[in-house]
């Protein structure tokens, strides 16, 4: 029997599930495969995570139910490290909620937010987690983001009756997958426009520590009125690496945060307690943890930079995020190139269209493995890129 919603219609193809699938096949062939697809670093998690965790997995209290008020020692934690990071105080129980992964709260606030034809705005290309918003009757209106506007997304740039229904804008900063950054004054206008217009600002903030060169990436919770409209969301899996854990929190509007508890409360069950108590360990050593991963990702990215320069791409050095977003000559469609990279190379990278057709004529690659290996990955994606100019020099 195949029945399925129309809900289940609309939402878009998921690249990495078949790219997921395509690496698996062809390790299984023994193909030497990099996977540059996924931001999922070769980078172990850190040892007061590991070492926490297996003292928590001896104390029986952490195998009950988490539910949604989770554990306060990791809730308090937040609270601490965003006070020391951003200068936020927050209140822990009513303006934090624990999350399993911060995909989780993503893709479950458009149900707590948006009425049948309210507009979302989600990035376009952008993280699939806001499509969830598919799910729901709302409208999503894909905000193409482009080089030539920084890649921001400008609210005033939509026209008045666009605005009004506006209920829910998802904001990236630093972004995934171009690599931009948030300047203040964006921020200052972007909270102007939602307090006028209404709308809940969805900040989404997992590679604020992920930066380089002496770049601090802000909370957007800095600006002193952003508060009332906003939900940000941070994560452990990109400044910790730890993707497999399912670690994030929700920090902002305590109404925001009770709407997205409700509906949580009904979907989930929290993350695992032991797995709180190993975050809220990590958060309270955040500052030495964050300078060590800083430090290799910054040299991967200077690696990676200098190598596909070497091969052939122009390719900027990104001052945040684990991504460099690269484009393509013309006459080759991104599938096609991250197709022929795979089959012909064994190099996995995205395809930019998968992240939405803005993203056609990019592709993206995560800095997820070390110089050497970066280097190999860029003489066979080099590969491509020569026979590609070839044929449309002959063309
Ligand atoms: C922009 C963005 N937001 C959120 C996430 C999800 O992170 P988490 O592992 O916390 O669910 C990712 C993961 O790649 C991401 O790129």
């Amino acid at each position: 029997m195949s029945r399925t919603s129309d809900r289940l219609g609309r939402l878009p193809y998921y690249a990495v599930n078949e790219l997921a699938a395509a690496k698996k096949r062809m390790l299984a062939e023994g193909v030497d495969v990099i996977d540059l697809s996924v931001g999922d670093a070769d980078i172990p998690p850190p040892e007061v995570a590991v070492r926490t965790l297996h003292e928590a997995l001896s104390d029986q209290a952490m195998s009950r139910y988490s539910f949604q008020i989770g554990l306060i020692e990791f809730r308090e934690a937040v609270a601490r490290y965003m006070e020391r990071r951003f200068g936020v105080v927050v209140d822990p129980m009513a303006e934090v909620l624990p999350l399993i992964g911060s995909k989780n709260g993503l893709s479950h606030l458009p149900f707590a937010i948006l009425n049948t034809g309210d507009i979302c705005i989600i990035p376009e290309p952008g993280y699939p987690g806001y499509f969830g918003t598919y799910l729901t009757d709302a409208e999503v209106l894909p905000y193409p983001l482009r080089a030539e506007r920084q890649f921001l997304i400008e609210l005033e740039d939509l026209s008045a009756d666009q605005l009004a229904r506006t209920g829910l804008a998802f904001l990236n900063y630093p972004n995934n997958p171009t690599s931009a950054i948030a300047p203040r004054d964006y921020l200052e206008r972007t909270v102007r426009a939602c307090h006028e217009h209404d709308i809940v600002l969805a900040y989404d903030n997992p590679y604020c520590e992920m930066t380089f060169d002496g770049y601090v990436a802000p909370s957007v919770l800095e600006i002193p009125t952003a508060r009332d409209v906003t939900l940000e969301f941070h994560s452990l899996s990109k400044s910790f690496c730890m993707t497999g854990w399912r670690l994030g929190w929700a920090v902002g509007s305590s109404e925001l945060i009770a709407a997205l508890q409700k509906v949580k409360s009904y979907v989930d069950t929290g993350p695992f307690l032991a797995v709180q108590r190993a975050g809220a360990a990590v958060l309270d050593n955040a500052e030495p943890l964050v300078a060590e991963m800083q430090r290799e990702f910054q040299e991967r990215r200077d690696a990676a930079v200098r190598c596909f320069r070497e091969v052939g791409f122009e390719v900027e050095a990104p001052k945040a995020t684990m991504y460099l977003w690269i484009e393509l000559p013309s006459g080759v469609t991104s599938v096609d190139f991250a197709q022929r990279v795979l089959e012909e190379q064994g190099v996995a990278v995205l395809p930019g269209s998968a992240l939405g057709s803005s993203g056609e004529g990019y592709f993206r690659i995560a800095l997820t493995v070390g110089a050497e290996r970066t280097r190999e990955a860029a003489a066979r994606i080099g590969r491509v890129l020569n026979e590609v100019r070839e044929t449309s020099a002959r063309a």
